[in-house]
C-alpha cells in the first residue's frame, strides 16, 4: 500500500503509513509521531479513535452489525458449536480437532478442583458482599494457590494457566454465589460437561437430587458464547493492558473481573433489570421514562441501550431477544418485565432522539430478562457475563504477550499548574 497519512506542523510535513487490515479497515500507524515531531502527541479519550493493537481473533461492524470470531459468524457458532469448542477456537485460532478437544477439555476439568483454604478468603467476606468483588478478589488470590502460574514465558505456561483459570473460574463463581445465599460450597463433577457443571454448582443443594434443565442448558449456552468475546471493550483492553507489564493471566483477569463490573459496561445486565422494575414500579408509564433518557439535566440513561461501536442492531441483541421469547414460553414464565422492555425498545427505536444518536438495544437489553428466567439471581448477571467472557480475556492476552507487545503506558497533555515556589505549612 503506496498511500500515507499526512500531518503537517510548523511548516513541516510529516509522512505515516497507512495499514489496511483484512476486512479492509485503515489506519495510520502514528508510532513514530512523538520522535520526529519532538513532542507531538494525539489526545483521543476514551479511545474512540485510537487501536491499541493488531488482532486475530473478532471482527466487529458496528455500523453493519457484523460479530465474527476467527472468522465465522456469531449466529453460527450459537447454532452449532459448544461453549468450550468456541473457547478454543477463540483462544487459540482454529476449531478443534476430536483429539485437541478431548485434550483441552480433559486439561480443563483436571484443574476444576479449588484450594480448601479459599473457603477461608471467602469467610471473611460479608455474606452481602457483590458477588462480582469476590469473584475478582478470588481470581487474583489464585496467583498465590498456583506460583508457577505467575511468570508465564512460554506457550506451555500460558497452557497451563489457561486451563487453570477456564476450570477455576465457574467454581470460583458458584461458591460466590453460594456465599450471598448461606448454601453449601459445590464441587465440579468432571462427568458433566463445562456449562452443565456451572449450572449444578450454581444450583445443587444437598438436599435435593440436581438434574439439569435442557432448556436452561441450551439457553444459558447459547448466552455465555455470545459473550465470549467484542474485541478490544474496556474489559478486555483491561486484561491486556494489565497483562503488558507480564503481570499474571490470573491478575490481569481479576482486573477485567473488576472493569466489566461498571454500569455501562458488563454491569449492565443487572442495570436493566433494575430499570424495567423500577418503571413496573412506578405504574409503568414508559413515555416519562424516554422523557428522563433524553433529558440532559437527569442522569438517568436508558440502560441497555447505545453502544461505543455499534451504530445498529447489536447482533447478540438480536440473538437475545429471538431466545428470550422461546425461553419464557419453554419455562413458562411470565415475566412482566419482558413485556415492558419491548415496549420501551419500541418507543424508542422510533423515537428521533435515538434515531439521529443511532441507539439501539446492546446485548445486556434482554440478557437479564433470560437470566432471571433461568432462576439466575439479579446480583449474579455479570458475573455470568464473566464466565461468558473469561475465553476472550485469555485470547486476547495470549495474543498480546505472543506478539511481544510493549508494555501499554499511554501520554497525556498535562494541563496542571506550572513550577511555583513551596509555601511551608506554617504560611499557609
Ligand atoms: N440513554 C440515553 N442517551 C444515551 C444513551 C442511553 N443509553 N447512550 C448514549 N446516549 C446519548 C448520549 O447522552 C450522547 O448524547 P449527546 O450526543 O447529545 O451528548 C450520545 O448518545 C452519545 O453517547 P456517548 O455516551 O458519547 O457514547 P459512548 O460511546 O461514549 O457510550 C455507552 C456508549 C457507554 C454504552 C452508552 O451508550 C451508555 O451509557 N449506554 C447505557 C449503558 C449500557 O447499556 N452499557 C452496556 C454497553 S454493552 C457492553 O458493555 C457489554
Amino acid at each position: 500500500m503506496s498511500e500515507l497519512g499526512v500531518f503537517e506542523f510548523q511548516g513541516k510535513r510529516y509522512e505515516f503509513p497507512i495499514e489496511i487490515g483484512t476486512e479492509k479497515e485503515i489506519s495510520i500507524d502514528i508510532k513514530t509521531l512523538r520522535g520526529v515531531t519532538g513532542g507531538v502527541i494525539t489526545m483521543d479519550p476514551g479511545f474512540k479513535n485510537t487501536g491499541s493493537c493488531k488482532s486475530k481473533i473478532t471482527f466487529l461492524d458496528g455500523e453493519k452489525g457484523i460479530l465474527r470470531h476467527r472468522g465465522y459468524a456469531i449466529e453460527e457458532l450459537t447454532k452449532k458449536a459448544s461453549f468450550l469448542e468456541v473457547a478454543y477456537l477463540i483462544i487459540f485460532g482454529e476449531l478443534p480437532t476430536k483429539k485437541q478437544f478431548a485434550k483441552f477439555e480433559g486439561d480443563v476439568k483436571n484443574n476444576s478442583l479449588l484450594d480448601e483454604e479459599i473457603k477461608d478468603i471467602l469467610d471473611g467476606f460479608p455474606r452481602s458482599a457483590h458477588p462480582m468483588g469476590v469473584v475478582s478478589s478470588l481470581t487474583s488470590a489464585l496467583t498465590a494457590f498456583h506460583p508457577k502460574c505467575i511468570d508465564i514465558h512460554s506457550e506451555e505456561k500460558m497452557y497451563n494457566a489457561t486451563v487453570n483459570i477456564l476450570g477455576k473460574f465457574p467454581v470460583i463463581a458458584a461458591w460466590a454465589h453460594a456465599k450471598n445465599e448461606g448454601t453449601p460450597f459445590n464441587y465440579a463433577d468432571n462427568s458433566l460437561d463445562y456449562i452443565e457443571n456451572m449450572l449444578m454448582m450454581m444450583y445443587k443443594i444437598p438436599t435435593t437430587k440436581y438434574k439439569t434443565n435442557p432448556v436452561v442448558k441450551k439457553a444459558m449456552e447459547e448466552l455465555l458464547i455470545l459473550h465470549q468475546d467484542h474485541e478490544q471493550n474496556c474489559s478486555t483492553s483491561t486484561v491486556r493492558l494489565v497483562g503488558s507489564s507480564h503481570a499474571s493471566l490470573f491478575a490481569s483477569v481479576s482486573a477485567g473481573v473488576s472493569a466489566l463490573w461498571g454500569p455501562l459496561h458488563g454491569g449492565a445486565n443487572q442495570a436493566v433489570i433494575e430499570m424495567l422494575e423500577e418503571i413496573i414500579n412506578d405504574g409503568g408509564d414508559v413515555d416519562k421514562f424516554i422523557k428522563k433518557a433524553k433529558d440532559k439535566n437527569d442522569p438517568f440513561r436508558l440502560m441497555g441501550f447505545g453502544h461505543r461501536v455499534y451504530k445498529n442492531f447489536d447482533p447478540r441483541a438480536l440473538i437475545i431477544k429471538k431466545s428470550a421469547d422461546a425461553v419464557l414460553a419453554n419455562l413458562g414464565v411470565n415475566d412482566p418485565t419482558l413485556k415492558v422492555a419491548k415496549h420501551l425498545e419500541e418507543v424508542a427505536l422510533n423515537d428521533p432522539y435515538f434515531i439521529e444518536r443511532k441507539l439501539f438495544p446492546n446485548v445486556d437489553f434482554y440478557s437479564g430478562i433470560i437470566y432471571r428466567a433461568l432462576g439466575i439471581p439479579v446480583e449474579m448477571f455479570t458475573v455470568m457475563f464473566a464466565i461468558g467472557r473469561l475465553p476472550g480475556w485469555i485470547a486476547q492476552w495470549r495474543e498480546m504477550r505472543l506478539n511481544k507487545e510493549p508494555i501499554g503506558r499511554p501520554r497525556q497533555l498535562y494541563m496542571g499548574a506550572t513550577k511555583r515556589a513551596f509555601k511551608p505549612y506554617s504560611e499557609r
